[in-house]
């Protein structure tokens, strides 16, 4: 099987697109980063993806044309490069049909919450500020809404009484590096299945029990 051909879009310091080209260039995942896209011109993705040999791709949002515009010249870019499955990593603008429409469930995208809590944006915050026990992040594929595709994988975060929004953040941050390309992996192995709103994981054995977390842990 071929290397899934991989376009990702970011907005902002790409560390989950480098997670990605790590996991690509340590074999653990089936994919090749075609194209690198980013609507914010000194994004520090872009010189990520330069380092990593990926083309490097500056698209103007404020281009003519409105939202369709500019996501017809991403769409552009991204089959020119011959990409057939998008990752959003850190891409702050919600997909318009122009861009859902190119790559109909093909493109996903990873969220610092479980979803469908907290959806949108300062999401540490709010979970810290509704003291949930947990919190953690979420892959899923991308619909039309903020956040609300059918979830292909999370990790599972314990929120700490010492927590700031700063450093739940990035414990959440250190396992969507684990989670993305994960999921990415199983996208490139064609194992996920859409069923309504649920993903079906093909080949995988399930989770048990025993993965079940408890916050705060259960005394000895
Ligand atoms: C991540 O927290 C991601 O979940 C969210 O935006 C942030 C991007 O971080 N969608 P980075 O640019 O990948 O470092």
């Amino acid at each position: 099987m071929s290397p899934l051909a991989l376009g990702v879009l970011a907005s902002g310091r790409g560390s989950n697109l480098q997670a990605i080209l790590d996991a690509v260039a340590a074999g653990k995942l089936d994919a090749a980063v075609r194209a690198v896209v980013c609507d914010v011109p000194d994004a520090f993705a872009l010189e990520r993806a330069r380092r990593a040999g990926v083309p490097a791709l500056f698209v103007d949002p404020k281009g003519p044309g409105g939202k369709a515009g500019f996501e017809g010249r991403m769409v552009a870019r991204l089959r020119e490069h011959g990409v057939e499955a998008v990752a959003l990593a850190g891409y702050m603008r919600v997909c318009g049909p122009v861009l859902l429409g190119a790559f109909p469930g093909r493109i996903v995208n990873i969220h610092p919450s479980l979803l469908p809590a907290f959806p949108g944006l300062h999401v540490q915050q709010a979970a810290l500020s509704h003291g949930a026990r947990f919190s953690g992040c979420t892959v899923h594929f991308v619909d039309a809404g903020v956040d609300t595709g059918p979830i292909i994988a999370q990790a599972v975060v314990p929120v700490l009484d010492s927590d700031t929004e700063e450093s739940l953040a990035a414990r959440i941050l250190r396992q969507e590096h684990r989670v993305f390309p994960l999921a990415l992996q199983l996208l490139a192995e064609g194992r996920l299945r859409v069923a309504g709103r649920r993903v079906l994981v093909d080949g995988r054995p399930p989770a048990s029990d025993t993965d079940a977390l408890l916050n705060p842990p259960a005394g000895a």
